[in-house]
């Protein structure tokens, strides 16, 4: 769904296996399904004065296209899912657009397996949630608004 009015927009993306939330293993990602976190975040962004696109791919060229996409927007909210552990190319597409991308992972990745415990997406991200579970996703629209218009130098 588009974002509207003159606010701040941002993109809220996610990757593969996402598109399954609701019935994937609810006790690592909850019960909540896709549809109604995109509804919760696009409510809390009509809130703030912020509009939010959302997308969702479970391909890696697909997620490096919406990446460059949002060079045209001002922040992303990104839950790469596993790419992020492994997703040069994903890493590169963030790096480049040069706009804000909180990286958000439902789960708490660090109490995981340990190929969780490595994140190539998150050195090239503004912040990073994991471990709140669905609210992160509002969180990380919180901490990317504080962020427009001032990336920290990497
Ligand atoms: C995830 C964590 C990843 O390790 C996993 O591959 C996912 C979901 C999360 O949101 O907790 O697909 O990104």
């Amino acid at each position: 769904m588009a974002a509207s009015g003159s606010g701040p927009r941002v993109l809220l993306l996610n990757g593969p296996n996402l598109n399954l939330l609701g019935s994937r293993d609810p006790h690592q990602y909850g019960s909540v399904t896709l549809a109604e976190v995109e509804r919760r975040v696009q409510a809390l962004g009509a809130e703030l004065g912020a509009g939010v696109e959302c997308a969702q791919s479970n391909h890696e060229g697909e997620l490096v296209e919406h990446v460059h996409r949002a060079r045209h927007l001002d922040g992303v909210v990104f839950n790469p899912g596993a790419f992020a552990h492994y997703s040069i190319a994903l890493r590169d597409a963030i790096d480049a657009v040069e706009v804000p991308c909180v990286e958000v992972h439902i789960s708490n990745v660090y109490a995981r397996e340990e190929f969780r415990h490595t994140s190539v997406t998150a050195p090239v991200s503004e912040g990073y949630i994991a471990g709140c579970g669905p609210a992160g996703y509002e969180l990380g629209l919180r901490a990317v608004l504080t962020r427009i218009g001032q990336r920290r130098p990497r």
